[in-house]
């Protein structure tokens, strides 16, 4: 059993790209942590360092307490799996899980009966004389994974495993791997962009974005309490609600958030009154899950933003609406561009100088591409613009297309953010 500590690792590769920035995390015993975040933001470069295939640019990499920047994969005492767990073609399924065991010299009776018995935790026991060219995608996952775990090694490190499998498969082999691997107790490092993965599976999640760490805690701590603007829009299932606000306090009597034409009122009572009043004057971030709104009637008195109804979406189990309200909606804000950042690594890092030099050389950012549910028209730099505010309807469409709206807010699940994404109020950890 293994714990594994990053303690300011960064990756450069070659070129100078800034895969992973300054990381520290902390896998304890037996923990099961998931690393989550987009295509590219990093989650293998840092799982190929822990496995000792790709070197550690600086900072140090600890694995069950000793320093292992050094340390060759082989003794680091790892397995791996993949996305398409590679198999030997010519061996069968018994063939391929019973292969660490036999480089190991392991005693043939051993093999055999730890293979049996892997493989019929696995439900591959019915395969076991069959080659891999001739099993499903999700039997050869199983297999790969069978085949990593066989030797017990004391770290299992997974790359993204489920994500070549249809849904079903998928789903069912993730409660498997979960079972399993509990079962066994070994340290696993699970990569992932799957926000549903990570927060079924994890015992903790870490989120990254461009290389950087996001937020890291238990999957509700990361859910309902998100550290970060990025975290709190990469977990929510529907698309959320990022508005720019104004923080006011007119004759000091309460706290306005001010959206332009709409405004919240928080009283001094509010527990997180005293930190949003460090901002009075300054633009703000509030974040707000579709959720946290609802169609409410004309005898509501709670606070409500008021629009109109642009258009509905079915989803099944719920409706959407896509409220015009005139807010200003904002991106998400990012780290910047990975290939700047990485000047000044090895060294130090920029100051504000050198940055302000920098951000005047980068190129402008491009404006993502509006969604359909945007409007093209620009508020301001490509970062800010109308949108629709996203409600949660409900399971009736109370609503209709063209209609005035009277959308509830829930001020307690409001979400606040500075402009550069950190949370206003302090998270729990
Ligand atoms: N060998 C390499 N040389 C240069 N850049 C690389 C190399 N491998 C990965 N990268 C870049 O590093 C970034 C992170 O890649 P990766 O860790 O694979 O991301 P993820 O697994 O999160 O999708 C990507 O932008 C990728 O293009
Ligand atoms: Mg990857």
């Amino acid at each position: 059993m293994s714990t594994v500590v990053l303690d300011n690792v960064s990756k450069v590769y070659p070129g100078g790209f800034l895969a992973v920035d300054r990381m520290n995390l902390r896998a304890e015993n037996g923990e099961f942590l998931v690393l989550l975040g987009p295509s590219g933001c990093g989650k293998s470069t840092l799982l190929r360092m822990i496995a000792g295939l790709e070197d550690v640019t600086s900072g140090d990499l600890w694995l069950g307490g000793e320093l292992a920047n050094e340390l060759a994969p082989r003794d680091r005492d790892v397995a791996m799996v993949f996305q398409n767990g590679a198999l030997y073609p010519h061996r069968t399924v018994r063939g391929n899980m019973s292969f660490p065991l036999e480089i190991a010299k392991a005693d043939p009776a051993m093999i055999r009966e730890r293979v049996i018995e892997l493989s019929k935790a696995l439900h591959i026991d019915e395969t076991l004389d069959r080659r891999p060219g001739t099993l499903s995608g999700g039997q050869r996952q199983r297999v790969a994974m069978g085949r990593a775990i066989v030797r017990q090694p004391s770290l299992f490190l997974m790359d993204e495993p489920l994500s070549n499998l249809d849904a079903g498969m998928r789903t069912e082999l993730r409660m498997e791997i979960s079972s399993l691997v509990r079962s066994l107790g070994v340290t696993t490092v699970y990569v992932t962009h799957d926000q549903v993965e990570a927060l079924t599976l994890a015992d903790r999640i870490a989120i990254m974005n461009r290389g950087v760490l996001q937020d890291v805690g238990t999957p509700g701590q990361v859910y309902n309490d998100p550290a970060t603007a990025f975290t709190a829009a990469f977990l929510s299932s529907q698309q959320l609600n990022l508005l720019a606000a104004t923080v006011r306090t007119p004759q000091n009597q309460f706290i306005l958030l001010d959206f332009g034409p709409h405004q919240i009122m928080i009283p001094w009572t509010d527990p997180r009154a005293y930190v949003i009043s460090q901002h009075v004057g300054n633009q703000i971030i509030v974040g707000l899950r579709p959720d946290c709104l609802a169609p409410v009637p004309d005898t509501f008195e709670g606070p409500t933003f008021m629009g109109r109804v642009r258009a509905l979406e079915y989803h099944g189990h719920e409706w959407l609406a896509y409220v015009e309200s005139g807010l200003t909606a904002v991106a998400v804000p990012e780290p910047p561009d990975p290939r700047h950042r990485a000047n000044g690594l090895a060294s130090s890092v920029p100051g504000g100088r050198t940055r302000a030099i920098m951000r005047r050389l980068m190129p402008r950012s491009v404006p993502e591409e509006a969604e359909p549910h945007q409007t093209q028209e620009q508020v301001g730099g490509g970062t800010h613009r109308r949108a629709d505010l996203i409600v949660r309807v409900g399971s009736r469409p109370v609503w209709r297309s063209g209609e005035p709206a009277r959308v509830g807010i829930d001020v307690t699940r409001l979400m606040l953010f500075a402009p550069d994404g950190s949370r206003i109020d302090p998270p729990h950890r």
